[in-house]
């Protein structure tokens, strides 16, 4: 056996550092369930010289599995145990645009970068595409979309995206955002926002761009209208998984035509996920966060259920529970389409 260290990344943000060590081990136990094929063990919290880590022991670790745990969400560094030293191990992550594509906007009511990769990860590791995480051509909603983190994270993954929110300001922000790092990284695209009408009445805004990379064109696709309709702009069974960190009820509440605005999303999620999971493809995962302060985990699970889906919740699934602030303590579900 061989032991193994993964060194945490330092973040700006020092509650969600502090936090990252055991939400690694959790997503490096999903790893191990999934695309690692039980090949590595014992993952643990742990330091050395200070800094915060997570080490695992392995028989052998194939080129692949290096690929794999090399787009752990938190992971900065590789290294092999070799006595008292550690050999560090060459890490090739995804990386179809810099991840300024992701750094690069802030805003209130962003959603941490680090936490979003890790929300990705686990999703789609528990999808039945999970085995073509590294290849690109899979394809990513988020139906809260905001300014775009998990969509440009998923572009990050080389793969096409779509998005829809609400709010105007949050679409035309990234739309400008968008055109703005394409043109200045010199990226070839092509990038326009167009009304959608139904019956002459302007019903939503959508932004639509395939964007070159290498030999592979991306699309991207966001619509400014109610998540509740998604089912309006996305073709049934499109997407491999599907990824939202829900309104947390602080500065932003979750907003429905039926009931307005209101403090936990629980409303928002039970007109909501029965259309997303419309658009799962079979075997497909669905994934959100959201503040247990106003909703109940067992609720929010209830929801999932409710609507079809299959709710994973033994083992790594119930530790990425963690505190965000004072006001917010963020959990996660994932739940799969039969
Ligand atoms: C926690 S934020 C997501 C932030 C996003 N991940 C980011 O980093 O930019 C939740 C989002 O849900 C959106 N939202 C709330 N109710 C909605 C609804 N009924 N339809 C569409 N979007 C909605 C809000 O506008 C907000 O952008």
């Amino acid at each position: 056996m061989t032991s193994y260290l993964l060194l945490i990344t330092p973040s700006a943000n020092r509650v969600y550092t502090e936090a990252a060590v055991e939400l690694t081990v959790a997503e490096l136990d999903v790893f191990a369930n999934t695309v690692l094929s039980g090949r590595i063990h014992d993952v643990v919290a742990t330091s050395v010289a200070g800094l915060p880590c997570v080490g695992f022991t392995a028989e052998e670790l194939s080129t692949r599995d290096i690929a794999m745990l090399a787009n752990a969400s938190s992971g900065y560094a590789l290294f092999e145990r070799a006595g008292s030293l550690l050999r560090p191990i060459e890490l090739h992550r995804l990386a179809w645009f810099d991840d300024d594509l992701i750094t690069i906007p802030k805003y209130a009511g962003k959603t941490n970068e680090q936490f979003t990769h890790l929300l990705l990860n686990v999703t789609l590791l528990s999808s039945a595409s999970a085995e073509s995480l590294l290849d690109g051509g899979l394809r990513v909603l988020d139906p809260l979309c905001g300014r775009g983190t998990t969509l440009n994270q998923a572009l990050v993954y080389g793969y096409d995206v779509a998005g829809i929110d609400l709010d105007g300001k949050d679409f035309e922000a990234y739309a400008s955002f968008l055109r703005t790092y394409l043109q200045r990284k010199r990226i070839k695209h092509r990038l326009e926002t167009n009304p959608v009408r139904r019956e002459k009445r302007l019903v939503a805004r959508r932004l639509t761009a395939s964007i070159g990379r290498g030999d592979r064109t991306l699309d991207l696709d966001v619509v400014h209208a109610d998540t509740t309709v998604a089912t309006d702009f996305f073709k049934p069974e499109s997407f491999h998984a599907i990824v939202a960190d829900a309104p947390y009820g602080v500065a932003h509440g979750s907003r429905t035509v039926a009931a307005g605005l209101r403090r936990s999303p629980l409303q928002l999620l039970t007109e909501a996920v029965p259309g997303w999971t419309r658009l799962l493809r079979p075997g497909g995962a669905l994934g959100i966060s959201w503040n247990t302060h106003v909703a109940r985990r067992e609720a929010a699970a209830e929801v999932l259920a409710t609507a079809g889906l299959t709710v994973l919740q033994d083992g790594p699934y119930d530790r990425f529970r963690h505190r965000v602030d004072a006001a917010i303590t963020r959990d996660i579900l994932v739940a799969i389409r039969p």
